[in-house]
């Protein structure tokens, strides 16, 4: 039954349309060091809707040449080649050739912004652990869910309960498709990646983005990318930036901290920044009806205790989301500050939490909130989406 059905998903994966001819090439030269500009513009110059989109963009808002760039060979010495290979990709992939899903329950618009979030965010961690070509995971980030894409058009009636399952947050999407269906979106994102002559290393970070990687050290290019993606995908969940059908996140993510290359700080830089770069991306690949970006509140002090380093991490990075300033006791000392969150824990000093209670701070109670989550009992993973939730209604917003 299982093996019936994995069949019907894999031929179903052939009869989703190749990219274009000029695309597939793109990504062949862009992987290719020893493909030169002559080549690049030639595979451009053979398709008109593309070669009129890279000059659209290239002229758009976003780089705002001093003067208008009429030719592709302008435009790749602009941009890169491997910015014009994820342009050329970015804007094949959520093109209308794929069929309208029947049910608009799971918008296809939510998976293209997440993917976009995990692809700018996956590209910044990447330059954080030292990869060469952040370029490649940017495009790795860009593809990959779109296994997904698969399920959703193809087997909607069978894969709506499983997305309801996920939504609640129980069980990682991945190992409800692996139940349902035999398979999961990262496999089926591998077969679609060969479908689409992705090159062969790009493929690999797509079908391991699930992959533990945990207990490994993060040895190979690889390995880095897939860790990379898999910070940058936690980290669109907190921000909500579009969806991606899974409502967890898994605390581990935040391993990161402990790797030398990437200081909390940045990791805190990176989840604010990146509505914006997704909102600016989302411009520059021309779409429409983007939301709008969430931006800082007023807000006044407020404490939450939590006693897990990891899932304080997460509790930070949401409250950084919803505009909230996190400071030290050491800030605190020095004044009113507006917009603030102050989190303790264990290690904090006692004077931050004395500070705290003759301030009359209110302090959230979060141990409370996990243990009567609807997740309770997965270790190792909160539903942000919830927990978002009860903050912004503990917090009154
Ligand atoms: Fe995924
Ligand atoms: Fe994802």
């Amino acid at each position: 039954m299982k093996s019936e059905l994995i069949d019907r998903i894999l031929y179903n994966v052939q009869s989703i349309p190749p990219f274009p001819a000029a695309v597939e090439r793109l990504c062949e030269l862009a992987s290719d060091p020893e493909s030169d500009l002559d080549e690049i513009m030639i595979a451009i110059s053979t398709d008109d809707v593309l070669t009129s989109r890279i000059l659209r963009a290239v002229n758009s808002s976003l780089y705002g040449p001093e003067q208008k760039i009429t030719t592709v060979s302008e435009a790749v010495v602009m941009l890169g080649m491997q910015a014009v290979r994820n342009l050329a990709l970015g804007v094949s992939i959520f093109s209308a050739r794929m069929r309208k899903e029947k049910q608009d329950s799971f918008k296809r618009e939510d998976l293209w912004r997440h993917s976009l979030a995990v692809a700018l965010g996956a590209r910044e961690v990447a330059r954080f652990l030292g990869d060469a070509n952040p370029e490649e995971t940017f495009t790795a980030g860009l593809l990959h869910d779109l296994g997904q894409v698969v399920f959703r058009e193809f087997f909607y009636d069978l894969y709506a309960p499983v997305l309801e399952e996920a939504a609640k947050g129980a069980r990682p999407l991945h190992q409800l498709e692996q139940e349902a269906f035999g398979i999961n979106h990262a496999e089926v994102g591998r077969e679609l990646c060969k479908h689409w002559k992705i090159p062969e290393s790009l493929t690999q970070v797509v079908a391991d983005h699930h992959r533990d990687i945990r207990e490994e050290h993060l040895g190979s290019r690889e390995d880095r990318r897939v860790f990379a993606i898999q910070v940058a995908d936690n980290l669109a969940r907190i921000a909500q930036i579009g969806s991606d059908g899974d409502a967890n996140v898994e605390t581990e993510f935040l391993r990161i901290l402990d790797t030398e290359e990437i200081p909390p700080e940045r990791l805190h830089e990176l989840l604010l920044v990146l509505p914006e770069e997704v909102h600016n991306a989302e411009v520059f690949f021309h779409m429409v009806g983007s939301e709008n970006v969430e931006v800082s509140h007023e807000a006044s002090h407020v404490g939450v205790f939590v006693e897990d380093r990891k899932e304080r991490e997460v509790i930070r990075l949401l409250l950084l989301n919803l505009g909230y300033n996190l400071i030290t006791a050491e800030e605190l000392r020095k004044g009113e500050i507006k917009g603030t969150a102050i989190i303790i824990d264990a290690t904090s000093p006692p004077d931050l939490c004395e500070w705290a209670k003759t301030q009359n701070v209110p302090m959230l109670d979060f141990a409370k909130w996990r243990t009567e989550a609807a997740n309770q009992g997965n270790a190792g993973q909160i539903n942000v989406v919830q927990l978002k939730d009860w903050l912004k209604s503990s917090l009154g917003r």
